[in-house]
């Protein structure tokens, strides 16, 4: 079990406190305390609050103490969106498009997605493990504590079970906690281009019902857009996924409007990510559903496309949240405070409503807003301290990595300072 910790001297603690999920002006509430601490126990929080109230507690004489000098702290940064289990990068597809040649032209000729998809599958599973491992050490590097994980370059049932069970593998032997989310549907492989029907079928007949009688999901997606699946195969693939207990999201309007996010309130899905494309209605009806809109600007950077409308969202009263997209083609970071820079900078989120976008709301999109995502006593001690005294400076400083401590479960995952590991 964790050792019980004093985390004081906190120059501001973010509870993100409130109401679950946050929508409209209530996304922007931080439930900031100032000259705080925070004491864990049992890998637990114990106390938060001001630092006189915790530290006159009697448990808290006896913890093991840490002096945060005046810094942030914030909950566990939740990446509720990312490719985690690839083979290898896309660096020479990067550099095509940096000369002009556009994603869809590289998939087109067989580049794209359909190259990962050779890599993995030709990729011993220990290999996969070995590189994913390395990375989840860099997300808590970042700040992260829980990161969502989709299957999808696989697309044939064995090779998709190869990657679940990489990162069933990987949730048991690492501290990070890992949601499976099975995207058999991100594109028609190869072998089936003639005969995409065939394939919808199989995923959703026979891939779906095995991932989920083995347990290797908790979720279903579908990459709905042009050049992937369309509207009618994404809601054939997440009904069946959903009658096999594996809740839906989906990958909608990104690179095309498809009518996608209308699907999403259709299904009534978990989150619908990416919305680069929506029209004002689309944005309507989102506003009025509980569907998480989960925005992923280091795609839209990476891509050179405009950013998807993150304020317009917030201020139409969506559900927000926030994640980095990690994978090799669109948007290779990990980092959530780089995202939270590129919402800030290019879709004009507020600091707070970054951070309530990539801790509480991402939670709930993961369905687990009721043991992480917030600073409350009772809940699971996932907690990041960034090398700043304002959060706002997290964002603001983009691109500078600023993670200083990072707590997962009350075990310390990642110090930047030696004297605290
Ligand atoms: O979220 N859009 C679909 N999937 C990824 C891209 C994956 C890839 O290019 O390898 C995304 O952007
Ligand atoms: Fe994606």
């Amino acid at each position: 079990m964790a050792e019980t910790l004093l985390l004081t001297n906190i120059g501001q603690l973010l509870t993100m406190r409130g109401p679950v999920p946050r929508r409209g002006r209530s996304l922007a509430d931080a439930g900031l305390v100032k000259d705080a601490a925070v004491l864990v126990q049992n890998g637990r929080i114990a106390a938060a609050g001001t630092r006189r109230n915790v530290e006159r507690l009697q448990r808290a004489r006896r913890a093991r103490k840490i002096d945060l000098g005046g810094r942030v702290l914030l909950p566990g940064l939740v990446d509720s969106h990312t490719h985690l289990v690839f083979a290898a990068s896309r660096v020479a597809e990067y550099e095509m498009r940096i000369a002009g040649a556009s994603y869809e032209e590289i998939a087109r000729s067989g580049g794209g997605i359909r190259a990962s998809v050779r890599k993995l599958r030709a990729m011993p599973a220990a290999a996969l493990e070995r590189q994913a491992l390395g990375r989840l050490g860099q997300f808590a590097a970042h700040g992260t504590t829980t990161v969502e994980a989709k299957s999808g370059y696989g697309l044939d049932l064995a090779s998709e079970l190869k990657i679940l069970r990489v990162q069933r593998s990987l949730a048991r032997k690492q501290p990070l906690e890992i949601v499976s989310t099975f995207l058999g549907a991100h594109v028609v492989p190869p072998e089936y281009a003639r005969r995409r029907r065939a394939y919808v079928e199989i995923v959703a007949r026979q891939m779906i019902p095995m991932v989920a009688r083995y347990g290797l999901a908790e979720f279903c997606d579908v990459f709905c857009d042009r050049g992937a699946f369309s509207v009618e195969e994404a809601r054939q693939i997440l009904t069946a996924g959903r009658a096999c207990g594996l809740e839906p999201r989906l990958h909608a309007e990104q690179l095309a409007r498809t009518g996608a996010a209308r699907l999403a309130v259709e299904l009534c899905v978990a989150s619908a990510d990416h919305l680069d494309r929506v029209t004002p209605g689309d944005i309507k009806l989102l506003a009025k559903s509980s569907v998480v809109c989960t925005l992923l600007p280091g795609a839209s950077l990476h891509l050179g496309v405009p950013f998807a409308p993150g304020r317009a969202l917030v201020d139409a009263g969506a559900i927000v949240a926030l994640a980095t997209d990690f994978n090799p083609g669109t948007s290779p970071t990990l980092s959530l405070p780089m995202a939270m820079s590129l919402a800030c900078d290019g879709m004009r989120l507020r600091p707070a409503e970054a951070i309530a976008a990539a801790t509480v709301n991402a939670a709930y999109s993961l369905r687990r807003h009721d043991r992480i995502g917030t600073i409350e006593v009772g809940k699971q001690a996932d907690l990041s301290a960034f090398d700043v005294a304002d959060y706002r400076e997290i964002p603001y400083y983009f691109g500078v990595h600023l993670a200083w401590l990072t707590i997962k479960r009350g075990q310390i995952l990642y110090a930047r300072d030696p004297k605290q590991a």
